[in-house]
């Protein structure tokens, strides 16, 4: 009942019942890992990708830290599934912030959300360089 003064309902919503939380096999050709810390507050996030044709068909975090950003990026994950990567790219913590009406001082707990996926987008990409450089070595 205290929390509810300060998170809005969807934030517990989400933090109740996260949606897609688990972790793939960082190793896996097809997912993209990131990592993301805010200094502020210590708080840390893993999102991460499975790709396919350039479709983020599955998608999952562990987020250690308070309900905003548990909450941002829950959403994040429902955001990013079934879409492209382009598509992916274009989630904005200012939306997601405005979704779950995070105040001002919560702002950096979307931020963790935007960048999480940015830098997963940008892991899976790495990877398939390296794998188009090793394939026109070989051949
Ligand atoms: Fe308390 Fe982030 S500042 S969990
Ligand atoms: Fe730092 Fe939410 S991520 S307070």
């Amino acid at each position: 009942i205290e929390t509810k003064r300060y998170y809005h309902e969807r934030v517990l919503d989400h933090y109740n019942n996260p949606r897609n939380i688990g972790s793939f096999d960082k190793k896996s050709l097809d997912v993209g890992t990131a990592t993301v810390g805010a200094p502020a507050c210590g708080d840390v996030m893993k999102i991460q990708i499975k790709v396919k044709d350039n479709i983020v068909v599955d998608v999952c975090f562990k987020t250690f830290g308070c309900g905003s950003a548990i909450a941002s990026s829950s959403l994040a994950t429902e955001w990013c599934k079934g879409k492209t990567l382009d598509q992916c790219l274009e989630i904005k913590n200012s939306d997601i912030a405005k979704h779950l009406s995070l105040p001002p001082v919560k702002m950096h707990c979307s931020m963790l959300a935007e960048q999480a996926i940015k830098r997963a987008i940008y892991d899976y990409k790495l990877k398939q360089d390296k794998l188009n450089e090793g394939a026109s070595k070989d051949g």
